[in-house]
């Protein structure tokens, strides 16, 4: 199949529209990173994104929506809780999971009983959606496992080939995907971060919010994980990556004594002159958002530099540093060096 990339123009948006309503399958930009999607009403297009990405079949679909109208569709109840969330961060990245009722295909929400809903900001996603007129379930268009796009040079390095269409909207202002929240149970609980905060939610919401322990742990029991995508590999980079904890002195000490090829730190701004390794900055070490933008992109480009071992200055885990810590985590297989233990 030859994939066209193009720019969201006007003609360019009919076209990815009316490729949805005919069951095809379109990369999109959101403002978290990019989206494979498809028609959710669509069994038979929503088998296209799995096979594209090689996503197991277990693993759920994201929702996005362009209407409280269309939220009102794809859920069978919508909670108090729920109607704050989306009043206060939609459009917004922030999935809100909700009872799924019977307007989407079951493959989509992996037959769940649930669904994640989120309304994007990114424009070109919103006008796709309004166009089509059918919510559209869209995970990240990366290879299932991959780092997470952020541009359309990504996307195209992943799905060339496999679907017909990549609209080109520019890098994602966030860099890592949304927060997801259930609204399930009494007590809210976050099953990922991301840019909206647990402070964020609690704000709103005025009451205790839950942390999957998943969020910073590997996890154990693989049958009884809050959400599907907690038991798979993700956001990894051909390279083996470590996070690697304790102060910067110690970390400079660390990668200075390595004596192997294709080895290289990925650090924060500034620190990049006293590194005798391959280095590669991923953002301010005081700015969590700028290191979320930053963070898939630098480990994509790691690859095509050649890194055989990645070692990353690890962030700090609070606010929007919990998010660029849990998809490190992920990323190096949980494999942490914590320098900080030595003397
Ligand atoms: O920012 C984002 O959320 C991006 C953009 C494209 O919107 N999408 C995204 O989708 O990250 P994906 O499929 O890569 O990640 C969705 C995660 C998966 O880990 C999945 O298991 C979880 O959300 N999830 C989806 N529906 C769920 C449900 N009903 N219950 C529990 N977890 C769910
Ligand atoms: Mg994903």
């Amino acid at each position: 199949m030859k994939t066209k990339f193009l720019k969201p123009s006007d003609e360019c948006l009919q076209l990815a529209a009316n490729l949805l309503v005919c069951g095809e399958v379109v990369a999109i930009p959101t403002e978290t990173v990019y989206g494979l999607a498809a028609d959710s009403t669509n069994a038979a297009a929503i088998k296209k994104i799995f096979y594209a990405k090689g996503r197991p079949s277990d693993n759920p679909l994201i929702v996005h929506i362009s209407h409280f109208d269309m939220f009102k569709k794809v859920a069978k109840t919508i909670t108090v809780d729920a109607i704050k969330l989306a009043n206060a961060f939609w459009p917004g990245p922030l999935t809100i999971i909700v009872p799924k009722s019977d307007f989407i295909c079951s493959a989509a929400s992996a037959n769940l009983d649930s669904v994640g809903v989120r309304m994007p900001s990114n424009k070109t996603a919103l006008e796709i959606i309004n166009r089509a007129g059918v919510p559209l379930a869209a995970p990240s268009a990366n290879i299932s496992g991959k780092p997470s796009p952020t541009n359309a040079q990504d996307v195209f390095d992943d799905m060339n080939g496999k679907i017909p269409l990549i609209i080109d909207g520019g890098a994602c202002n966030a860099g890592v995907e949304s927060t997801v929240i259930s609204t399930l149970g009494e007590t809210p609980i976050i099953l990922r971060p991301g840019v909206v905060t647990k402070e964020d939610i609690k704000a709103v919401l005025g009451k205790k919010i839950l942390m999957a322990k998943e969020i910073t742990e590997e996890a154990t029991n693989l049958d009884k994980v809050l959400s599907p995508g907690m038991k798979y590999k993700h956001y990894a980079p051909n390279a083996e990556v470590f996070i690697v904890k304790g102060s910067y002195q110690q970390f400079l000490k660390f990668v200075n004594n390595i004596d192997e090829k294709d080895c290289f730190a990925m650090c924060f701004d500034g620190e990049e002159k006293q590194i005798k390794i391959g280095k590669i900055s991923y953002g301010d070490i005081n700015d969590d958002e700028s290191q979320a933008k930053n963070l898939f992109t630098i480990l994509r480009k790691l690859d095509k530099l050649g890194a055989k071992k990645v070692y990353v200055r690890c962030p700090k885990c609070t606010g929007v540093g919990l998010a660029v810590y849990n998809r490190l985590l992920r990323s190096a297989g949980f494999k942490v060096v914590d320098l900080s233990l030595q003397k």
